[in-house]
């Protein structure tokens, strides 16, 4: 694998990647890899010929009072991990590659950022889709893979794929992969290693509450009855807050107060100690 940190020497790696017709999938993270990276980077290498993934722990989405400077950084490691999945080349750009000085363009997808973790976090959906536009530039793969998990980041990402046209002539060019789950139903995320032993305890109640909260809705339980009981159940679980707990249409994210058998999915941000998890989940497939 070949960790790659100037823009010039990626796409002349790219290029030579791409000979012969050769296809590329691409897994972007912020780094600090878990088993839901590795499944992508799986999912990646059997859909193309060759898997590029990055790390860059993107600045401009995360808000003034946010986990930048705590988040997990730990390069080598995540590049062995990345190497022994077969992964081809490592983007690892700094700061100040990805932003140099006079860095001035700013991409807003409304609508379907401005609802649940975009209210929650002003800006943070414009630095995602910000982040990802050049890295869809500067790597130019055919497929590219984003966990479920960021349900909400993948919609906005489809968004401004199709927006902008920037996806390459594959329908399904931007790939979401199901959420990758511990035993105890808690969703992975590099978040989860800021928890202690009892708040991960209690960190896997917040799936538990949404499958019943799901079941009830299913089986004709009016929409706000079955949130207040969810966030009722959550909060009574150890959660000290919660920012959302909405049962939204798949693709847009407008809200849904009835349930009536359409594309939906339950979409909870809760805080837990000082960590803030998220989840979603289908309703009604
Ligand atoms: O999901 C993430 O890890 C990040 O939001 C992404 C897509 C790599 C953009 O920084």
């Amino acid at each position: 694998m070949q960790t790659i940190n100037r823009l010039e020497d990626l796409r002349k790696a790219v290029d030579a990647l791409k000979i012969g017709g050769k296809t590329v999938a691409f897994v972007p993270t912020m780094g600090a890899l878990h088993e839901g990276h590795l499944t992508l980077v799986r999912q990646a290498r059997a859909r193309a010929d060759h898997v590029i993934s990055s790390i860059f722990v993107n600045p401009r989405q995360f808000g003034p009072n946010e986990d930048l400077d705590a988040y997990p950084r730990r390069l080598a490691a995540d590049a062995a991990l990345l190497e022994a999945e077969g992964v081809a080349v490592l983007w690892a750009p700094t700061v100040d590659q990805m932003y140099p000085q006079g860095y001035a363009t700013n991409i807003s997808v409304s609508g379907v950022s401005e609802v649940a973790c975009g209210a929650a976090r002003p800006g943070h959906f414009d630095g995602v889709a910000t982040v990802v536009c050049k890295l869809f530039n500067q790597v130019r793969p055919d497929f590219a893979l984003f966990g479920e998990k960021d349900w909400q980041q993948l919609a906005v990402i489809r968004r401004m794929a199709r927006d902008l046209d920037l996806t390459q002539p594959h329908v399904d060019a931007i790939i979401g992969v199901p959420t990758v789950r511990e035993p105890s139903g808690l969703a992975l995320s590099s978040r989860n290693q800021y928890l202690n032993d009892s708040e991960r305890a209690q960190a896997a109640g917040l799936s538990v509450a949404m499958r019943r909260a799901i079941a009830a809705i299913e089986s004709g339980a009016d929409v706000g009855a079955a949130l207040a009981a969810l966030n009722a159940e959550v909060l009574a679980g150890g959660f000290s807050s919660i920012d959302y707990a909405d049962l939204r249409d798949a693709a847009t994210l407008e809200d849904i107060t009835t349930f009536t058998g359409q594309s939906a999915r339950l979409l909870v941000a809760a805080r837990i100690g000082a960590t803030r998890l998220i989840d979603n989940m289908s309703v009604g497939s």
